[in-house]
């Protein structure tokens, strides 16, 4: 009897072995909307890189690159339905989710992107990570982009040069109420369209990192881009609750780790392309690089400067403060 009751035992557990060698890996679908030769399409890469080599048969990762299976309008939306499982729009595109990540698109806030990491890894830039969490969401952490540059069908040299243009902008007001302080009309439209707009010229400028100016093309429909620096492109990690808390403990510790690594690697990619790419568009000649001077920039700063009044309520002034002491080492 004690020996066919261990039999019995010793074939459930081969069975219950052999199923789980053979249950099918958690998918992992990973959507965002640039090319893959940028610095969060290079993370994405990464990441699916090192799960493959320390998660296989446990976790497969899917990237979708290029806005193939959502935009950024429609992405957190698919998060929280279970469609994807991990995305990382533009820190500007959250607004349905929270109004505190407003406080990125700021323009003239922080000197350098130094200054930006510094903000997001206090204490006060990582309780922002937790601002999505009521809505069902989780943000793993942030990533580089870099400065935005203007780009636009004439020469922008002072903010009068930008009055009564058309400009694409993400969907933040805090961008709307920047272009408006210059005198221009705002439009918030999807990254997808914004390369028809501007070579149709039903826009006439737009604002955006060296890199996705250079791999999306924009330097080819645009005759100038002025280098301004005038505000920050990052990005947020985001996750669904349900997804991550869903997972065994050792699988998420892993993927957050691979995942820390990825973003280390990609911030790499951008700090390296802000500079890489803007050259290749200088070497191309397909478009006049404006070099503002220091008074130049300084009429923007004061004429687009008076948005933080606009949102200091919103964001909240401690905020605004911790982000504006991020400037000094
Ligand atoms: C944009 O819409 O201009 C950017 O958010 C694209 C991106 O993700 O870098």
């Amino acid at each position: 009897m004690k020996k066919s009751i261990l039999a019995l035992a010793t074939a459930a557990a081969f069975a219950l072995g052999s199923l789980s060698a053979y249950a099918s890996p958690i998918t992992l679908k990973f959507s965002h909307v640039v090319a893959e030769n940028t610095p969060k399409g290079q993370m994405a890469t990464k990441f699916k890189a090192l799960v493959d080599e320390r998660l296989k048969g446990k976790v497969k990762v899917e990237i979708f690159p290029n806005g193939q299976l959502f935009g950024d309008n429609k992405v957190l939306e698919a998060l929280l339905l279970g469609d994807v499982q991990l995305a990382a729009p533009s820190l500007s595109k959250f607004k349905k989710y929270t109004k505190k990540l407003q406080i990125f698109d700021l323009p003239f806030l922080f000197n350098d992107m130094a200054a930006a990491e510094r903000f997001q890894q206090s204490e006060a830039g990582q309780g922002l990570l937790k601002s999505v969490e009521k809505k069902g969401l989780i943000g793993l952490g942030y990533m580089h982009n870099g400065m935005k540059q203007m780009s636009a069908s004439k020469p922008l040299h002072v903010p009068a040069d930008a009055k009564g243009l058309k400009f694409r902008i993400m969907s933040s007001d805090v961008l709307a109420a920047q272009f408006e302080a210059v005198g221009a009309t705002p439009l918030k439209k999807p990254y997808s369209e914004v390369f028809t707009l501007l070579q149709t010229k039903a826009i006439d400028g737009q604002e955006n990192t060296w890199s996705n100016i250079r791999s999306k093309k924009f330097y080819e429909v645009q005759d100038n881009i002025t280098s301004s620096d005038h505000g920050l492109l990052d990005y947020m990690v985001v996750t669904s609750a349900e997804f991550w808390n869903g997972l065994d403990k050792d699988v998420r510790t892993e993927l957050k780790k691979a995942l820390d690594e990825a973003v280390k690697y990609g911030n790499k990619v951008a700090a390296e392309k802000s500079m890489s790419d803007k050259q290749a568009i200088i070497d191309s000649k397909r478009t006049n690089v404006i070099e503002l001077t220091k008074e130049e920039r300084q009429q923007w700063a004061d004429v687009m400067k008076p948005v933080w009044k606009q949102f200091e309520a919103i964001v909240g002034k401690d905020l605004l403060d911790a982000a504006i002491a991020a400037n000094k080492e």
